[in-house]
C-alpha cells in the first residue's frame, strides 16, 4: 500500500461501514486500495440515497430547474469551497468526495452537495486530585498530567462527541463555536426564558474563555454521513481553562441535540464520533498531556 492509499483508507473508515450512517442502506464494499478515484474500479456501482425528509434549507437535486450551484466558490450565503482541495465535478454535475469512494452516492443525510462546514470547540481543563487542594492528576503509566474535555452524547448515533455543529449561512466561525457550545453543553437556548440572569452569567464566562482559542485542525472529517458527493469538513479550536476558574462557575446541561453531557478524561481509549478522537490526541500533544 502506498503512503497516499494508506492515508485515504484511514480517512475513510467510519464512512465505509456496512450501513450508511443510521439507515438500513448498504454501502457498496470498497477495499482500502480502491478508495482513491485515481485507481480504476470497473464494477463500482453504489446505491443512490438522498434524504427527502431532511432540513428545509437543504439543497435541491442536481439538475433541478433553478438549482445552479457555484462549485468550489462562495455561492451567495453558502460556502461551497473545500478546506481540503479543489474538488472535481462529474460529467453529470455531481461534486466528487476529495478523499475518494465511500460506497454510496447522493446527498445522503447531509444538507449540502459537496462540502458541509462544521466547527468544533474542544473545551479543556486539567483533571484534579480529589483532595481539595487542586493538585493536578498525573497518569500512573505515562506520568503526564491528565486533561479533561467537555463531551456530549449525540442523539443520532448515541456516540460521544465534541459539542460542535454546522456553520449557519455566512456566520463567522467564532460565533458557531460559541453558539454550539452554549446550546449543546449548557442548554442556554432552553434556559433563556426560565432563567435569564443565570444565562447572562454563563455567557460572560463563555465569552472570557472563548477569547483565546487555538486552532487544532481544519479539513475533511471521516463522518459516517459522508457520501461520494457530499461530505463533512470542520475547523477545530481548543479553549483551555488552565486554572479551572472560569469553568467552575458554569453548570453543564445537555441541550436539544445532545442526550447527555459531561467532563471526560482525554485518553487514547476514547472512541468518539467521526474523527473526534484524533482531534483530542492533537490537543493532548499540544499541552504535553497524557494520551
Ligand atoms: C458535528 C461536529 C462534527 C461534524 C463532522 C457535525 O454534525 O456537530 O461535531 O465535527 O459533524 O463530523
Amino acid at each position: 500500500m502506498t503512503g497516499k492509499t494508506l492515508l485515504s483508507s484511514l480517512l475513510h473508515y467510519k464512512c465505509r461501514q456496512k450501513f450508511y450512517s443510521t439507515t438500513k442502506i448498504k454501502r457498496f464494499v470498497v477495499p482500502d486500495e480502491l478508495v482513491p478515484w485515481e485507481v480504476e474500479f470497473p464494477g463500482y456501482d453504489p446505491a443512490y440515497y438522498t434524504a427527502t425528509d431532511g432540513k428545509p434549507w437543504a439543497d435541491k437535486n442536481i439538475g433541478d430547474v433553478g438549482f445552479q450551484p457555484k462549485w468550489n466558490a462562495q455561492d451567495g450565503d453558502i460556502n461551497r469551497q473545500s478546506l481540503t482541495k479543489t474538488y472535481r465535478i462529474t460529467q453529470d454535475g455531481y461534486p466528487l468526495n476529495p478523499i475518494g469512494r465511500t460506497g454510496i452516492k447522493g446527498r445522503g443525510l447531509l444538507g449540502r452537495w459537496g462540502p458541509n462546514h462544521a466547527a468544533d470547540p474542544i473545551v479543556t481543563r486539567w483533571k484534579r486530585e480529589n483532595n481539595g487542594d487542586k493538585e493536578i492528576k498525573m497518569d500512573p503509566t505515562t506520568q503526564k498530567p491528565v486533561l479533561q474535555f467537555i463531551g456530549i452524547q449525540r442523539r443520532d448515533t448515541r456516540e460521544w462527541a465534541i459539542p460542535g455543529g454546522m456553520v449557519e449561512g455566512n456566520e463567522v466561525i467564532s460565533s458557531t463555536l460559541k453558539r454550539e457550545f452554549m446550546e449543546e453543553a449548557l442548554n442556554l437556548l432552553e434556559k433563556q426564558d426560565k432563567n435569564p440572569e443565570e444565562v447572562k452569567g454563563f455567557k460572560k464566562e463563555v465569552d472570557k474563555l472563548f477569547e483565546k482559542g487555538e486552532k487544532i485542525f481544519q479539513g475533511y472529517v471521516d463522518d459516517p454521513r459522508n457520501t461520494d458527493n457530499s461530505w463533512m469538513e470542520t475547523r477545530v479550536f481548543n479553549f483551555h481553562d488552565n486554572d479551572g476558574s472560569l469553568l467552575d462557575k458554569i453548570t453543564l446541561e445537555a441541550g436539544d441535540d445532545a442526550a447527555d453531557v459531561r467532563w471526560m478524561d482525554i485518553d487514547n481509549k476514547l472512541n468518539l464520533y467521526a474523527s473526534h478522537s484524533k482531534f483530542l490526541q492533537l490537543v493532548a500533544q499540544k499541552h504535553d498531556a497524557h494520551w
